[in-house]
């Protein structure tokens, strides 16, 4: 088998197999099943991604790991943002879920297959996409149709279900219409929406995204952002989002901060951002509108500072000009 690896993050391994993706079995005696020869899909634990005790060095022989002894379950469905520092971990992280690096100790399980079984090394990639910064590198077809339908044709599909997963690969992220169009010719937004389809054809669970809103302008991250809550809530496909932007993991379900190659904390966006130690702690930045509440706050207005968007914003101030109207 050949080992081809292409810039959508994946690394596939050619082979003359057909899958047969009707019923999410597999007929052939492949790598696509466990060994109770279910297809991982059809694995109802409620999580997705198990970080058990994983750590992960670049240099064994000096230096801190990179990732430190990090556990963190990853419900399916969920929407989970993680927030660090430059060089605190989230990318290595980030490649550990789907293979692309290995623990040197403790175990990544995907469906409950660990990723240093590389026997499940494609499953794996399939099961978890990823998505990086630069949508340049990740786009390699000269028409956008060609580019989306590269993961499935590499996959072993047949040129019909291809077609059928790159048609609604594209209209999933809003991009149908420019099919046949030159991505070179394309905003980066849309670009970035390609390069999500082209992983989307491969029919993931989960996707990673790197700081895939990183390069993008203003309108960009947020054609970006809505297409991954709609992913999140329409195609109930899990969702990780590596981000610097507070605004975007303050949309997220659950924020995980990362702080040199550890977890320093998980939970909802009102929990880890109403704890300005910790923020502060971790050189994180707050969302516009709860900075603004603990602006507020220390000018000695009492004022509710849980709020992370700019609608809950408004709630509180409006709540408190009523209260001084009143008084
Ligand atoms: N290929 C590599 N070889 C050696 N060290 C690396 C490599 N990639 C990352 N590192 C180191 O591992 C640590 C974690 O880096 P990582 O890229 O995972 O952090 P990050 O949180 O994604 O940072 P950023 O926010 O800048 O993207 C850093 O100290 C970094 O210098
Ligand atoms: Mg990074």
């Amino acid at each position: 088998m050949a080992t081809l690896q292409f810039g959508k993050g994946i690394i596939l391994k050619k082979s003359n197999n057909t899958i047969n993706n009707s019923n999410n079995n597999c007929n052939n005696n492949c790598n696509n099943c466990n060994n109770n020869g279910k297809s991982t899909k059809e694995n109802n634990s409620q999580n997705i991604i198990e970080i058990k005790n994983v750590s992960f060095y670049y240099n064994e022989t000096e230096g801190l790991p990179a990732v430190d002894n990090v556990s963190l379950n990853i419900k399916r469905g969920e929407f989970l943002a993680v927030l660090g520092h430059n060089g605190s971990g989230k990318s290595t992280l980030a490649k550990l879920l789907n293979g692309l690096l290995v623990p040197d100790s403790g175990e990544v399980l995907v469906n409950g297959l660990s990723t240093k079984d590389e026997s499940q090394s494609i499953n794996i990639k399939k099961t978890v996409g990823m998505v990086f910064q630069n949508p340049d590198n990740q786009i390699i077809a000269s028409i956008v149709e060609e580019d989306v339908a590269f993961g499935p044709e590499n996959l072993g599909f047949t040129p019909k279900e291809s077609r059928e997963r790159v048609e609604s690969a594209l209209k999933a992220v809003n991009m149908w219409e420019f099919r046949n169009k030159a991505p070179h010719k394309l905003s980066g937004g849309q670009k970035q929406r390609v390069a999500i389809a082209g992983v989307l054809a491969m029919q993931p669970e989960c996707i990673v995204f790197d700081e895939s809103t990183a390069m993008l302008d203003p309108k960009g991250r947020k054609e970006v952002m809505d297409t991954l809550l709609n992913l999140n809530k329409n195609n109930n496909i899990t969702i990780i989002l590596i981000t610097h932007f507070m605004e975007e993991a303050a949309r997220a379900k659950k924020i995980a901060v990362m702080n040199n190659g550890k977890i320093s904390a998980a939970g909802t966006p009102k929990n880890i951002f109403s704890d300005y130690k910790l923020i502060t702690d971790t050189g994180l930045a707050l969302p516009q509108p709860t900075e603004l509440l603990h602006t507020l706050k220390e000018k000695g207005i009492n004022v509710d500072v849980s709020a992370v968007n700019t609608t809950d914003c408004i709630e509180v101030l409006s709540k408190l000009l009523l209260k001084e109207k009143e008084a």
